[in-house]
């Protein structure tokens, strides 16, 4: 994988923002989910790591409550890429602004991360690097297992909607920071709704591309996805 970012011109090319700040409200716990343990490291760990072995990665820009910088700061000592810290705002959106304020002048792709998907794979975020380069914003997305039916207010079905177009989104979620910057004043200046990083480019009418990722890549939001991400780890190194 190091050869790889090597030859095709992608080292050091990518900053991180690596989401930290929520609250975990969900998980009702006595901290927020992304530093409780998973296999005797705290969540968000799982990931800061995986993106501090890549080559294609320039620095990583966590966002987190100060009080919990010494995790990071900690881990960051075992590993060559240099990390940054921005503090989280009150919506993920207000998060993901803040760390894009710290991102290096010479990033060419930010890599939207949430700290709660702790056994995203490196081969995957690979895959949607390679996406974002190519088409400037790409996102990893999983295809829906479910049946999803719309409901009317009355609470009756109004509509069966056609599996095959429907994707889970997952992170990253990958853009050219430029492209993050316009997109974060567009919907400033006009109001705008947002409910994902690309949905702000999305707005600008540039397409998203969607990279297939992995069913294992889950976030953790309520306890019982904490013992699913637990068994996924146990199998991956039961497996080798
Ligand atoms: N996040 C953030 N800043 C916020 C809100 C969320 O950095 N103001 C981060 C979370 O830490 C998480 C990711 O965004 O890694 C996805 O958010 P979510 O799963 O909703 O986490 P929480 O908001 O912490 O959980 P809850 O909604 O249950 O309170
Ligand atoms: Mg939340």
């Amino acid at each position: 994988a190091r050869d790889d970012a090597e030859e095709n011109g992608t080292r050091q090319t990518v900053s991180v923002v690596l989401l930290a700040g929520g609250k975990g409200t969900r998980m009702g716990a006595n901290m927020p989910k992304q530093y409780l343990p998973l296999l005797g490291r705290p969540i968000a760990l799982h990931s800061f790591q995986t993106f501090a072995h890549m080559m294609e990665v320039l620095e990583i820009v966590v966002v987190c409550d100060p009080s919990y910088r010494g995790i990071f700061e900690e881990a960051a000592k075992d590993v060559a890429v240099p990390v940054k810290f921005a503090i989280p705002g009150k919506e993920r959106q207000d998060s993901v602004r803040s760390g894009l304020n710290e991102i290096s002048s010479s990033a060419k792709l930010v890599c939207i991360h949430d700290s709660a998907r702790p056994l995203v794979l490196a081969k995957d975020i690979r895959k949607v690097l390679k996406d974002a380069a190519i088409h400037g914003a790409a996102v990893l997305g999983v295809p829906v297992k479910a049946t999803i039916k719309e409901a009317a207010s009355d609470g009756f079905v109004s509509k069966t909607l056609d599996r095959k177009y429907l994707w889970e989104m997952q992170t990253p979620q990958v853009i050219e920071p430029e492209l993050l910057r316009r997109g974060f004043e567009l919907v400033e200046r006009e109001h705008l709704e947002v409910t994902d990083d690309v949905s702000i480019v999305e707005h600008l009418k540039h397409l998203v591309f969607i990279t297939e990722g992995s069913y294992t890549n889950l976030k953790v939001t309520t306890p019982d996805d904490l013992l699913v991400a637990e068994r996924i780890l146990h199998q991956g190194s039961a497996q080798g």
